[in-house]
């Protein structure tokens, strides 16, 4: 198990540990002046598993820390990964790929997971701050790609500082608004999203104050999914009125590797099952970045984390397990 938070989050199910594999830094490129496109190839030129928009990798930092970034590269392109990283100061996985990668640098990475998944809709609203545009990126493209209605709406701090802007201009079917605070163009949330046809799907990843407006602005009926970097405020998910469950000790059934165990108040499922010997992969601990996902046999969970759309937790198919707990005396999980 390994325990970071994370840089850009997300992934689907887990429950063995997930597969790594060695890539090669095969070209480096200052997309924007505190941004760096790394793009990683197979080191053979082999095929890499295929990523879907809004996919991410987990790459593992020298000193065992894990990172996830946000693939921002052409899905169909089964040569190489691309992922963009904001020199964040002090960050160990800025330091990381910002001081030490060069071309032909190895790197272990867990393979493409995806719990910002693209969906279809008849229209697209995105929304991003500054490097949240990585993963709504392939995103806007796929949408252009469908003939789709969409528009982009991204905040930056100028446009020189805007990764991907060209790019994104020349996409058809849509268009692109760029709130460039040097110009004193600042997004109106509240009427953005007041204005949003009703049968439009939006995306958001950015900062947290632009998403947890976004979450505030946002009425219950309209679709907005999120890529969190640190778990949002419980009022900005909208859970503000949902009635708090104590933390009560509860019992987890491993199907798969026979192991029970109690989660005692104030453990997490993925605490007592590490300390059982039950491996489960996990990044940012925090249930934001979906690594931890597992699918639920039996029991209802308490889900507590910020990667689960409603329906997806309604459905309680599947929970995150370092953050969620149970509503139910007994869960059992397919680990
Ligand atoms: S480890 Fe990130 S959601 Fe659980």
């Amino acid at each position: 198990m390994s325990s970071t938070p994370p840089q850009t989050p997300r992934g689907p199910l887990t429950s063995p540990p997930t597969a790594t594999r060695t890539l090669r830094v095969h070209r480096l490129e200052q997309v924007a002046p505190q941004v760096r496109l790394v793009e990683l190839r197979d080191p053979d030129g082999g095929r890499l598993p295929p990523a879907e928009p809004g996919a991410h990798i987990d790459i593992h930092l020298p000193d065992g820390a894990l990172r996830s970034y946000s693939l921002c590269g052409d899905p169909a392109d089964r040569q190489a990964y691309r992922i963009a990283v904001l020199n964040v100061p002090g960050g160990r996985g800025s330091r990381f790929i910002h001081g030490e990668l060069e071309p032909g640098t190895t790197v272990t990475a867990a393979l493409p997971r995806n719990s910002f998944r693209f969906d279809d809709a008849p229209r697209y609203l995105f929304i991003a701050g500054g490097i949240g545009i990585t993963p709504l990126l392939p995103m806007v493209r796929a949408a252009a790609g469908r003939r789709a209605d969409w528009v982009l709406h991204y905040c930056v701090r100028s446009a020189a500082a805007a990764p991907f802007l060209d790019e994104l201009l020349a996409l058809p079917h849509g268009r692109v608004e760029l709130h460039a605070a040097d110009q004193g163009r600042r997004l109106a949330v509240d009427a953005l999203l007041a204005s949003a046809p009703a049968d439009a799907l939006i995306y958001c990843c950015g900062p947290q104050r632009l998403m947890q407006a976004v979450a505030a602005a946002a009425s219950p009926t309209q679709d907005v999914r999120f890529e969190w970097f640190t778990p949002p405020a419980e009022a900005a998910r909208g859970d503000a009125s949902e009635e708090a469950v104590p933390d009560g000790s509860f019992e987890v059934v491993c199907a798969r590797s026979g192991v029970t165990v109690t989660v005692a108040a104030g453990t997490s499922i993925l605490e007592a099952l590490d300390a059982a010997g039950v491996a489960v992969d996990s990044s940012c601990e925090q249930g934001i970045c979906g690594t931890c996902e597992t699918t639920v046999l039996e029991g209802e969970p308490d889900h507590r984390d910020s990667v689960l759309s409603k329906a997806e937790r309604a459905a309680g198919k599947t929970m995150m397990l370092c953050v969620s707990r149970a509503l139910s005396a007994r869960l059992v999980l397919d680990v």
